[in-house]
């Protein structure tokens, strides 16, 4: 047998006999030519047994082959600018097979167009699709990015507990689960809080895991449990977080573009929007943004619009606010100084101005809305103490937290990415549940 590769690496053995190992994606049989569309984890390619080149039972055992089926496949690679594939162009001409199992003929994922509750319920299968597959791919570069640009610049991994005594980012989002004789303890809204003490014996730290949120919203943007990277910086500022915000986030979009140009062409993503992330991103205030809606809705002629964009000082945006916004931009843009009643208990205020707090959040553009949450953090702890009593929040929870104001406290701040949302922006994909490999949502928990 020849060397087994790897799809994604095919263009390096054009003329070559090659082996890949993987499964039948699709097959089309016509007179003395079968194509089989096989996949490998890493790729699909096109792989035609000619009839006149393969012993008689091969041919007929390649004629028969069942959708899923695995197999090891031998041949000669070759340039075919028709051939179907990712990356496509090329194709292998089979001198040999060896069918390891024959797929059962019933297969639920097969080629049709499925709906998707269909395909949500038979996601082990779906994974296996080019759009899920990619998406996925996408996702994993980003995560690895993620971790490459943080650790390459100052930042250490600190990984924060999921079992936690209290709420963080509000209390109408936690999920509880009976612990011990301790009452009950909550799956992490975030890392953030346990960041801030690791700020003060690492100065920059992250934290990257999943997070659970009881979101009883059934939005495309929602999950309930989702992972998010969370870096923290002791003696650094608002303006200084968004620099790093902006770096950070043209690191990712680089390496996606960089590492997977194939998979985004695969899923149809006009990359040039992507090409000219770079810093600075814009800044704009949040009472900025209020007055662009308001533009942007006192123009429409389309009396849904006008309806959808309604919008007082004073409440969060929803998606039809941030999609008014962010068309005005080419970049991410920063919408900072949100009103403090909306946001968590922990955001400095604005000197001079308590109504609004240091806050900060990232709007992608074409629609996809806020990718990061962040803020300056509050360093007074007679202020701490004040919100933590005005939230409700239990104060023994948080004696730990307030104790960091204490001893050697200084200004601080961070911020939350959601990978799901970012992967969705780069591919371009409507729905975050496909940007995770088993989505959680308020009605779904399998498979
Ligand atoms: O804005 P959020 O709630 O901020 C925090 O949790 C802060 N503690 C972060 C920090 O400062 N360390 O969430 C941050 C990001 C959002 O911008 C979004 O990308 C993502 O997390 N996110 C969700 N993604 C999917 N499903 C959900 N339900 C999400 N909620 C937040
Ligand atoms: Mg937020």
């Amino acid at each position: 047998m020849t060397a087994i590769i790897r799809i994604e690496q095919i263009s390096e053995y054009v003329g070559q006999e090659v082996t890949i190992q993987g499964w039948v994606y699709n097959r089309t049989h016509k007179g003395k030519l079968v194509f089989l569309l096989v996949r490998d984890g890493y790729g699909f390619v096109q792989c035609v047994a000619f009839k006149n080149d393969l012993p008689e039972e091969t041919f007929e055992e390649i004629v028969h082959i069942t959708q899923e089926s695995s197999v090891e496949i031998s041949g000669l690679v070759r340039v075919d600018g028709r051939a179907p594939g990712i990356p496509g162009g090329f194709e292998i001409g089979i001198t040999g097979i060896k069918v390891i199992q024959i797929a059962d003929e019933y297969y639920p994922m097969s080629l049709k167009e499925h709906g998707t509750d269909f395909a949500l319920e038979n996601r082990h299968l779906w994974l296996r699709m080019p759009s899920q597959w990619a998406i996925l791919r996408v996702r994993a570069t980003v995560i690895s990015a993620i971790r490459e640009w943080l650790d390459t610049n100052g930042f250490i991994n600190m990984d924060t507990p999921i079992l936690t005594p209290a709420a963080a980012e509000g209390t109408t989002t936690l999920f509880g689960t009976p612990y011990f004789d301790e009452g009950i303890a909550y799956l992490a809204q975030t890392g953030q809080l346990y960041n801030e003490a690791n700020i003060y014996a690492f100065k920059k730290v992250y934290c990257f895991g999943p997070t659970f949120r009881a979101e009883k919203s059934k939005t495309r943007r929602h999950l309930t449990e989702f992972w998010m990277v969370e870096p923290e910086v002791a003696f650094c500022d608002l303006d200084e977080l968004m620099e790093i915000e902006e770096q950070f986030v043209s690191h990712i979009v680089r390496r996606a573009l960089e590492e997977r140009a194939p998979e985004l062409a695969s899923l149809g993503r006009d990359t040039s929007s992507l090409e000219m992330i770079s810093p600075p991103f814009q800044r704009i205030s949040y009472d900025e943004a209020v007055e662009r809606i308001a533009e942007v809705r006192e123009k429409t002629a389309d009396p849904e619009e006008k309806e959808q964009l309604a919008f007082d000082w004073g409440g969060d945006f929803g998606a039809p606010h941030e999609i008014a916004l962010t068309r005005q931009f080419d970049k991410p843009v920063f919408v900072y100084g949100y009103p403090t009643a909306v946001k968590a208990f922990y955001m400095e205020p604005w000197p001079g101005r308590p109504e609004v707090c240091k806050s900060v959040d990232l709007l992608a553009p074409e629609g996809y809305g806020e990718i990061i949450g962040g803020s300056e953090r509050i360093s007074d702890p007679a202020l701490l103490l004040q919100r933590i009593h005005e939230h409700g929040l239990p104060e023994d929870a948080y004696k730990w937290y307030m104790e960091l104001r204490r001893f050697g406290s200084v200004p601080h701040s961070g911020f939350g990415l959601g990978v799901e949302r970012t992967v969705s922006w780069i591919c371009g994909i409507h729905h975050i549940r496909e940007t995770i490999p088993f989505p959680r949502t308020i009605n779904r928990v399998y498979p």
